[in-house]
């Protein structure tokens, strides 16, 4: 046998004998590679005279083919025989029943719901999140937003004050998520389009009260945020957060120190068999506190309130919840009793998004 035969023969065996796609390269590159048997072989041709090379290049060219060729054969059985042994191996029986995940066991908290409900609604509309520390300073949770010193107001916030300081401030936890307001207008000039949700504090407990709580904040501050802008945001907030095509409101007079005018916010609901529905009905129902932020509060924030005005609400979100979602007791929110958690808390995976449905 001549030794291209023998080559022929000896590489069509290893190629034939190759168990798999890794292995078959290894014989690829010992034959055809850079420094392979069969490239040794046209190495050899430079040295030869030209009538000799013209054979003998023919006939190595043509063992090159059929060593290729075979290899090319070899690597498409063996790339089906992957294949199938993989959808054999990953075979999934569809009929088998669903086995509980741990995403099954966990819930998302009514008030996480809530909270991430009205964030989804309001970033529709523009509005940026803002967050203040729980720890607040009594110039911002007070001074700032016009209570005046020694104002009956302080008291009726029923505020946790921690000791005096050296020099004789009081720090406290905040009664409102209010001073948020006053830290965003310190650090930014308007237009400002902001809510702030977050924890809030006051000395109470019953059942629709607890010591601490969740507000959700909304300021905007323009040349020309007026009533009507407040109003229509209120609205078309209530109608995407009920889940229902309309609310009737009732805007009702009232005080607050950093609002003038100030209002309280109701909207009209039944209340039939111990169930509440919104955007019918003969009832009222007060949901928020609203009005056009004071110009004290605007120049002690550094805004010239000759050029600026904005309007402001403060809602709470424990409130809300309870509402939409028929909770009868507020402190139940805070006891961790796991069963309450499964009949009242969220999927984790149903984010609450505008289109897909809030509460979804
Ligand atoms: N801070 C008020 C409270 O806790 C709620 C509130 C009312 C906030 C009116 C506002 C507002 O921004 O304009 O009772």
């Amino acid at each position: 046998m001549s030794d291209l035969a023998a080559l022929e023969n000896e590489t069509l065996e290893s190629i034939a004998s190759a168990a798999d796609e890794a292995g078959l390269e290894g014989v690829r590159v010992a034959a055809l590679g850079k420094k392979g048997s069969v490239s040794a072989l046209l190495a050899t041709l430079g040295k030869m005279a030209p009538e000799d090379r013209k054979v003998r290049g023919a006939a190595i060219n043509l063992l090159k083919d059929r060593i290729v060729e075979a290899f090319e054969a070899r690597r498409e059985v063996l790339k089906q025989a992957a294949l199938e042994a993989r959808l054999a191996a990953e075979v999934v029986d569809v009929t088998l029943p669903v086995r509980p995940s741990p995403l099954d066991n966990g819930r998302i908290h009514p008030i996480t719901q809530v909270m991430d409900e009205v964030a989804v609604i309001f970033a529709d509309m523009g509005f940026a999140i803002a967050e203040g520390p729980d720890i607040e300073t009594d110039d911002f949770n007070f001074t700032k937003l016009n209570f005046p010193p020694d104002h009956p107001a302080r008291e009726m916030h029923d505020t946790f004050f921690f000791s005096p300081s050296a020099d004789g401030s009081r720090a406290l936890l905040r009664t409102h998520t209010s001073p948020v307001q006053v830290r965003t207008m310190l650090a930014q000039q308007p237009p400002i389009r902001i809510i702030c949700p977050g924890r809030t504090y006051r000395c109470d407990s019953d059942q629709t009260h607890t010591p601490m709580f969740h507000q959700v904040e909304g300021l905007v501050i323009d040349r020309q945020a007026n009533l009507g802008n407040l109003k229509w945001i209120l609205e078309e907030f209530c109608k995407a957060f009920f889940e229902v095509p309309e609310v009737t409101m009732r805007f009702r007079p009232s005080f607050f120190p950093f609002t003038e005018p100030s209002m309280e916010v109701d909207i009209r609901c039944s209340r039939r068999d111990g169930e509440i529905r919104f955007g019918e009905g003969e009832d009222w129902l007060e949901i928020l506190g609203c009005g056009m932020v004071h110009p004290n509060v605007l120049t002690a924030c550094g805004i010239d309130p000759e050029i600026y005005q904005g309007f402001a609400w403060g809602m709470g979100i424990d409130r809300i919840a309870m509402l939409k979602y028929g909770i009868p007791d507020l402190r139940a929110f805070f006891e961790s009793d796991i069963r309450w958690l499964n009949h009242y808390g969220f999927r984790p995976l149903d984010l609450p998004s505008l289109l897909a449905g809030l509460s979804a």
